[in-house]
């Protein structure tokens, strides 16, 4: 059967294909540093799937738990006839159960992997076929633009898996602004955040067994290469990822083994030993310092649900 997805290709957010500028610019700053939105080829986002199933990585599922939980309260508090707006779309598996429980009448899924959205949006159209299901590919982290035809009605953008925290909480407080002022008037955002919790339990979902972060990390360097043409030795770097109590925040980095250089289109980034290119914070939130930020973006708590081991918030914003 072929189902109908609209697609969007005007960007929602800026161009995402920015990455060969990103990377030069990164490469040269100091200290070195990318943006995790770069993560997101379509083989990083296939990583990144598998590591939501790690048996470390507690944060999906525990969020998952929450959602399922909570779905229908969060109907009841977000209303019929909305647009649900997904953030960071990815394999759109969580919003399955929240599509179920709130009957949307539209869906927007918002991803920087194109060939990942459209999949995954084509599946959700073709099992919610009541569902008018649209795709816009974009880099929404610099802000969220919606199409015209989506921009009348009430709307919830569901921002989920705390990728809230991959921004620094002065960008995620800019961030939360320009939503709501990008949101038709009313409208709600559904975010789940990452608690603060002791550091074992914070590092090893961050350096599961099987080393498919430490994959997901390095594929960066594979990206570089497979794009770019960059020259660089793949086995020459480690992943590294801990947590810096004072920032509140995992982060993560490629580590040099040895002094070497990246080499891209004759340019020589060099690296000394144990230089590191720094590739994603992950900041960690306790609950009232996250609502005190939303609120400095305009947004009161509508409601906030955890897990019994409060391992992971889930709130509900509401413009003030
Ligand atoms: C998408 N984002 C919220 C994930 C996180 O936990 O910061 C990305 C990730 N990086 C390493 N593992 C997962």
């Amino acid at each position: 059967m072929i189902t109908a997805v609209h697609v969007h290709d005007q960007h929602v957010g800026q161009a995402p294909d920015a990455f060969r500028d990103d990377v030069i610019a990164g490469l040269r700053a100091s200290p070195k540093a990318l943006s995790p939105k770069h993560f997101y080829d379509a083989r990083g986002s296939r990583l990144f799937e598998a590591i939501c199933a790690q048996p470390e990585y507690y944060l999906t599922r525990t969020e998952e738990g929450i959602l399922a939980a909570a779905a229908d309260e969060i109907a009841a508090l977000v209303g019929p006839d909305t647009l649900l707006v997904e953030l960071g779309s990815g394999a759109s598996r969580k919003v399955r159960r929240l599509l179920e429980a709130l009957r949307p009448s539209r869906y927007l899924g918002v991803d920087i992997s194109r060939d990942f959205l459209l999949q995954s949006t084509r599946r959700l159209a073709a099992d919610y076929p009541w569902l008018e299901v649209h795709a816009a590919w974009g880099d929404f982290s610099a802000g969220v633009r919606l199409p015209p035809s989506l921009a009348e009605r009430r709307a919830v953008a569901f921002f989920p898996g705390s990728s809230i925290g991959n921004f620094t909480p002065a960008e995620a407080e800019a961030f939360l602004a320009r939503l709501r002022r990008a949101l038709p008037t009313g409208s709600g955002v559904l975010i789940g955040v990452d608690l603060v919790k002791e550091r074992d339990r914070l590092e090893a979902a961050y350096n599961d067994a099987a080393g498919v972060t430490a994959a997901f990390n390095l594929n960066l360097l594979s990206r570089m290469r497979r794009e770019l043409g960059a020259e660089v030795d793949l086995e020459a770097f480690d992943h590294r990822a801990v947590f810096h109590e004072a920032a509140s925040r995992i982060e993560m980095h490629l580590v040099s083994r040895r002094r070497q250089a990246i080499v891209i289109e004759e340019r020589r980034f060099a690296f000394e030993a144990g230089e590191t290119l720094h590739t994603e914070n992950s900041c960690k939130y306790r609950l009232e310092d996250f609502q005190a930020l939303a609120a400095r973006a305009g947004y009161r708590s509508g409601a906030v649900w955890l897990d019994d081991q409060a391992l992971f918030s889930v709130h509900y914003l509401v413009d003030r």
